[in-house]
């Protein structure tokens, strides 16, 4: 099994397009080049940051899940986001212990800019991973890449076959590629913590998805090279 590897220089670009933009750290994709899906989340959070892992930390969990009832594993999969790095807004909280208030960083939704500066990124593994389904999990990877009149509510658990949009110029706007890919919208898994009724649509997903992986025998072409 080849792992993927973006090049060196892009992630170097990237880096250099985000640098003003109140965002930490930088967190790689991770997986093999011929996974039986790819899948699409949002940002790291603190706990990806501080490892480099992608989804390890509570969404991670939450995710893992996921992927247990598709058959899969971690190794199966390559997992990306729209942004690389952590973006965050200061806050306060109260310290348990001293009862102090105490500035801290909260993650927040990436911005437009955010997502043009680490686009090329995402543009690069859409074309170089060879995933024959894309999943993307919430509306942030779904509207980055099927575009903004998508809303994961309306289209979650439904096979789109569609161009996807990628960025050529950072100073203009999303271009559409001429080829289709296959896009699987479905719920970010953090946004089930803060709505558990989303539980349910997120088990009807992912049997959908099981069966479509099944029915192509995507699991048994999974490390063909
Ligand atoms: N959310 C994401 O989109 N990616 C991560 O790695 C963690 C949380």
């Amino acid at each position: 099994m080849l792992l993927m590897k973006i090049p060196e220089s892009l992630a170097k670009q990237g880096k250099e397009r985000i640098k003003n933009y109140p965002v930490e750290g930088f967190v790689y994709g991770e997986g093999p080049d011929h996974p039986v899906i790819m899948l699409v989340g949002e940002a790291p959070g603190e706990t990806e940051i501080h490892n480099g892992i992608p989804f390890s930390g509570r969404a991670g969990k939450e995710l893992m899940q996921s992927l247990d009832f598709l058959g899969l594993t971690r190794d199966d999969v390559y997992i990306t986001s729209a942004v690389r790095s952590r973006p965050y807004k200061w806050g306060e909280k109260k310290d348990r212990k001293s009862g102090e208030m105490i500035k801290r960083k909260y993650n927040r939704a990436p911005t437009g800019g955010e997502i043009k500066a680490h686009a090329p990124i995402l543009d690069y593994e859409v074309k170089h991973v060879n995933a024959p389904i894309i999943v993307t999990l919430g509306n942030i990877g779904l509207q980055r890449l099927a575009g903004k009149d998508k809303k994961v509510t309306q289209v979650h658990g439904q096979l789109l076959k569609q161009p996807v949009q990628y960025l050529e110029n950072p100073d203009a706007g999303f271009k559409w590629t001429e080829e289709a890919y296959e896009i699987f919208p479905t719920f970010h898994p953090a946004a089930i913590f803060y709505n558990r009724s989303l539980d349910e649509k997120l088990k009807e997903d992912l049997v959908k998805l099981k069966k479509l992986i099944e029915d192509r025998g995507l699991k048994n072409e999974q490390g063909r090279t």
